[in-house]
């Protein structure tokens, strides 16, 4: 199911409750997470000074830049934290067949 702008980034068995993986859509970095069964992509660069997200700790819904410690709430993008001001982009998220599909939010 490689249409409409949905890439095919995992298994659906790599992706239990709590897992996150690194993965990269169309030369942009992406975080799929699952937060309590619910599948969620998001950028994986920091809005404030482009550092890594992947790594961070999770609080809840909200995942901690390991930089400076700024926030983003991955279900909407929105900033929860200083120092960055300007959200990170979420991304769609399908599951098929087994699989898991990402495309990339344009704006
Ligand atoms: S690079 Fe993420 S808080 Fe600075």
């Amino acid at each position: 199911m490689d249409q409409e702008g949905f890439v095919q980034v995992a298994q659906l068995a790599e992706l239990p409750a709590g897992a996150r993986k690194h993965v990269i859509v169309d030369e942009q970095p992406v975080l799929v997470l699952n937060v309590d069964g619910e599948l969620y992509a998001i950028d994986d660069v920091c809005t404030h000074d482009d550092g890594p997200l992947g790594d961070g700790p999770l609080c809840g819904y909200e995942i901690e830049c390991p930089r400076h410690g700024a926030r983003f709430d991955i279900r909407t993008g929105a900033v929860t934290r200083m120092p960055a001001v300007e959200p990170i982009r979420v991304h769609e998220v399908r599951v098929h067949d087994g699989k898991v599909y990402v495309r990339l939010r344009e704006d």
